[in-house]
């Protein structure tokens, strides 16, 4: 991987972590992820942001820094927009080859760079609007918090007009050299990049959708030309298509979504996968557009990426001892943490000696502002009634969400 120049002194520098690791140890990253970083040259040099050492991470930085002419013992300020450790976990290391090197973060950043690598010397904590001059270039930070977590702050370069937000705006899905930037994209790659920024805002970022617009509204203000997030491309030709997905994607949080439904089922021994037949005839002679998932097969990061989006849900599950189908009780959990709310939901499914899993579904999902149609259980096998009303209630469920 090479530096790529935003502007006159300033390079986005970055590495692709790999399919292998599962990101924050949960979700999976078949395309890998990049993360980016950036170094800003006035009289003295910032580097924005940093990256955990794996898959010869550091190797790579260190190599982009030379195409530079500059090594992590030439960074006069490192600037810590956010502590998570995939932007941090090589901190401890650069600390050792430059002992001087001053470290701005929020104040709330500084105690977990305490916590994390025992590092409390040259720390300088920043608040809203402080700004840091660089000699030439001026780095104003701006409290962002819980765009990722509460610590977050974005880096603003008045004289370029550059964006350096972090884990905001940012996708899954490695960056091919020679294409880091928007422009340099093919259709194909834009397209991939919409479909892995949705999974990673739904798997990241949702839960905090609140934080995202009030960030968003912080912005409002700026003549952003250039969006230089720690993940995915770097926006530098149309800014505001990915500010754009990001408004759009934390709006689902109050609803209305796309419409679109997402169906989930899971079914023990073939007698709630037997309703899907039915479900799917009624999506299509509605004329739906719909998904379809089954747990535990697919993962729940792809899953919760579609449901985040949809207006409606679809939930075939059957009853497991008295409760939900386990896996199933997983996702909707996943579901809760992620703030998936302001749903329409239809749920079938079957049970055997007793029912109990509409109970448990009700307790769990009471507090997530979903509007339920009335539910179609049955005993064992479904009978000709039971696809009859399962059929009546998806249509109804397009209808409904066609007029939300
Ligand atoms: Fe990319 Fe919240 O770390």
């Amino acid at each position: 991987m090479h530096t790529a120049k935003i502007c006159e002194n300033i390079w986005r520098i970055g590495a692709n972590l790999s399919s292998a690791e599962l990101f924050e140890g949960i979700w999976p990253i078949p395309y890998g992820v990049s993360v980016n970083s950036y170094i800003v040259k006035g009289e003295k040099t910032a580097l924005i942001d940093l990256v955990k050492d794996c898959d010869n991470a550091a190797g790579t930085y260190r190599e982009q820094l030379q195409e530079l002419g500059l090594g992590f013992d030439s960074i006069d300020y490192l600037i810590l927009n956010h502590m998570e450790p995939d932007h941090t976990g090589y901190l401890a290391k650069v600390k050792e080859e430059k002992p001087g090197m001053k470290i701005y973060c929020t104040k709330k950043a500084a105690a977990l760079v305490k916590a994390f690598y025992k590092i409390e010397e040259d720390i300088v904590e920043v608040a809203d609007g402080d700004q840091l001059d660089l000699g030439g270039k001026t780095l104003v930070f701006a409290e962002t918090p819980n765009i990722h977590w509460p610590e977050t702050m974005m880096t603003w370069c008045p004289e370029d007009r550059v964006l350096f937000s972090c884990d905001a705006f940012g996708s899954f899905g490695s960056v091919a050299e020679d294409r880091v930037f928007d422009d340099q994209m093919t259709a194909e790659d834009m397209e991939f990049f919409q479909r892995e920024s949705l999974r990673y805002y739904a798997n990241i970022v949702s839960t905090f959708s609140g934080f995202v617009n009030k960030g968003i509204a912080k912005l409002a203000d700026l003549d952003i030309g250039v969006i230089a997030p720690s993940h995915g491309p770097v926006w530098r030709d149309k800014p505001e298509t990915i500010i754009r997905m990001y408004q759009e994607f934390a709006s689902y949080l109050a609803g209305p979504a796309e419409d679109h439904i997402t169906v989930i089922w899971s079914s023990m021994y073939g007698n709630t996968a037997s309703m899907l037949e039915t479900v799917i005839q009624a999506l299509e002679d509605s004329k739906a557009d719909y998904s379809i998932f089954k747990i535990p097969r697919d993962h729940v990061s792809f899953v919760l990426a579609d449901v985040w989006k949809s207006r409606g849900l679809i939930i075939g599950m059957p009853t497991y001892e008295y409760k939900m189908f386990p896996p199933m009780a997983h996702a909707i959990d996943i579901f809760d943490r992620s703030h998936v709310k302001n749903k329409k939901v239809f749920r079938f499914g079957s049970y055997g000696w007793s029912g109990g899993a509409q109970k448990q579904f009700d307790e769990m999902t009471s507090k997530l502002k979903w509007e339920y149609l009335e539910p179609v259980e049955w005993q064992g096998a479904p009978e000709q009634a039971d696809k009859d009303q399962t059929y009546a209630q998806v249509t109804r469920l397009v209808k409904e969400i066609r007029e939300m």
